[in-house]
């Protein structure tokens, strides 16, 4: 006879990730259950090789290359995909606070593509957005120096109205910021071991093992989710911890779900950092909420040597506000995104420092201006129009907003629509200020570059462009759901001297 749990197991091998938690409420008993053997046929999870570039000119130098690839994410399927120096996604790049880096990007797909450093202060030109298309064939050598503090980032692709397919396909990897601050704390540092990155995406298969991204109308309208689960582009794998204090770095790199993510037994972790960097002393919590394109540091007590899985629910539904469309957009998907089995002999850690960085709660005394922001799904969309911000679709030819360099802005975002959306500026770590005047929580007092707004809601951010100006070379604002940035929910902006 099967027995109850072993039904779960080999569900959860063959793929489907998805697991319906109202229906399985013993599921996740067994996270309780010591390990033992017969796991033999549990992928190790993907760990994303970590690319120092070399030095060359005074500058760390990366070869990066957007290529076409086969991928088997499923067993005996092959999936087309595209990636970064590999078949999907890329390799994690190491830098480091106060360097110079120079990037070589050819383009070996047979399509226009971009590359984007998603959360830096860099340079218009080197920014990577739709104005920096990278024909086939061709190479991009943008250059920049590091301006962050230490932290998670990511790039990913930013084609005018093809973020969406190129991203869903694979273009888009960690990159990993060092500074001395965050380097010398007693946290887990070793790539890979005891310091991990975890993408988060999701996405569907067709029955060939293809990716589908398909651009009907609800998909254009909602963003595009798939009920497959892939971490690191590996489906339902098993990390084997050799440490007892684990840190994991969160990104949310799907095109459109809202994930909330916690531990199987409920217990509570550490969120240490956010976007942009640590923050200025840890947080316990039992789960941290990530729109697209959010990153998260958590720590994880691995003590207890119990194996335990980390979940991420689906969380468009605490993004509502009632109505239609939440009943509509929350399908109760819960997918298992890591099993996480401690190992025999674990490298121990001292206590967490109480401490972490220096990072003064933001001030908005010195600020010169405010702008308004005014995010909406007309229902126009539907005959072809865009979907706006201050009523306008993105256009490439114009400037919606000038602002003057080293100077703080209040930006206040609303939120006219049904659903919620993740807004990210560049050039920019922000401070979110308040969320319809109430004070932004502890967990979002840390850097951001992403901020969820949702359905009537009015979140006020502080805005700072500390260096670089180009009267002509735009900067973007827009929605991170990527369908919703392709159907142009997206602005521009200068920053002049
Ligand atoms: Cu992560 Cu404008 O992008
Ligand atoms: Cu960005
Ligand atoms: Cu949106």
């Amino acid at each position: 006879m099967i027995g109850r749990r072993q039904l779960v197991a080999g569900a959860a091998l063959g793929g489907g990730m998805i697991v319906a938690g109202v229906t399985l409420p013993g599921l996740f008993d067994e996270s309780r259950t010591a390990v033992s053997g017969g796991t033999g046929d549990r992928k190790p999870l993907n760990i994303p090789p970590l690319l120092p570039g070399v030095q060359a000119g005074g500058a760390r130098q990366f070869s990066l290359r957007l290529q076409k690839g086969v991928s088997e994410f499923i067993e005996r399927r092959t999936t087309p995909t595209i990636g970064i120096n590999s078949a999907y996604l890329g390799p994690t790049l190491e830098m480091h606070a106060g360097e110079r880096v120079r990037m070589s990007v050819v383009n070996a797909l047979d399509e226009p593509a971009t590359l984007h450093w998603h959360g830096f202060n860099l340079p218009a030109a080197a920014d990577g957005g739709p104005h920096q298309p990278i024909a086939p064939g061709e190479t991009w050598s943008p250059s920049f120096e590091i301006r962050e503090r230490g932290a998670m980032f990511w790039y990913h692709s930013h084609m005018h109205r093809r973020a969406g397919p190129q991203v869903y396909h694979g273009l888009a990897g960690a990159i990993y910021v060092r500074d001395r601050e965050s380097e010398r704390l007693a946290l887990p540092g070793e790539y890979g071991v005891d310091d991990v990155p975890l993408i988060l995406q999701d996405r569907s298969f067709g029955s060939a093992g293809e990716l589908i991204y398909s651009p009907s109308m609800m998909n254009r309208m909602m963003g595009v989710t798939g009920d497959t689960l892939l971490v690191n582009g590996g489906i339902g794998r098993t990390f084997d911890a050799g440490s007892d204090r684990l840190r994991l770095r969160l990104l949310n790199g799907s095109n459109a779900r809202f994930y909330r993510l916690s531990f199987s037994d409920g217990r509570s972790f550490h969120l240490i950092g956010t976007d942009g960097g640590l923050l200025a002393a840890a947080l316990r919590t039992d789960h941290v909420i990530l729109a697209p394109a959010e990153r998260a540091q958590i720590i994880v007590d691995l003590q207890d040597g119990l194996a335990v899985k980390l979940l991420a629910a689906d969380a468009r539904r605490t993004m509502m506000r009632g109505g239609m469309m939440a009943r509509g957009a929350d399908r109760g998907e819960r997918f298992v995104a890591l099993d996480i089995r401690p190992g025999e002999a674990r490298r121990r850690w001292g206590p967490l420092p109480r401490r972490l960085v220096d990072l003064a709660p933001p001030d908005a005394s010195k600020a010169v201006r405010k702008r308004r922001f005014v995010l909406d799904m007309p229902m126009g969309m539907m005959r072809g129009g865009g979907f706006t911000i201050n009523g306008r679709s993105m256009d490439m030819q114009r400037i919606d907003e000038a602002v003057t360099v080293g100077t703080d802005e209040i930006w206040e975002i609303e939120n006219a629509s049904m659903m919620a959306h993740p807004f990210h500026v560049h050039n920019v770590q922000f401070r979110v200020l308040d969320r319809d005047g109430r004070p932004a929580s502890a967990a979002e007092l840390g850097l951001k570059d992403v901020v969820v707004v949702r359905p009537r809601e009015r979140v006020r951010i502080l805005v700072r462009f500390e260096e670089y100006t180009d009267r002509d070379l735009p900067y973007m604002y827009h929605c991170h759901i990527l369908e919703h940035e392709d159907a142009g929910m997206m602005g521009q902006f200068v920053v002049r001297a």
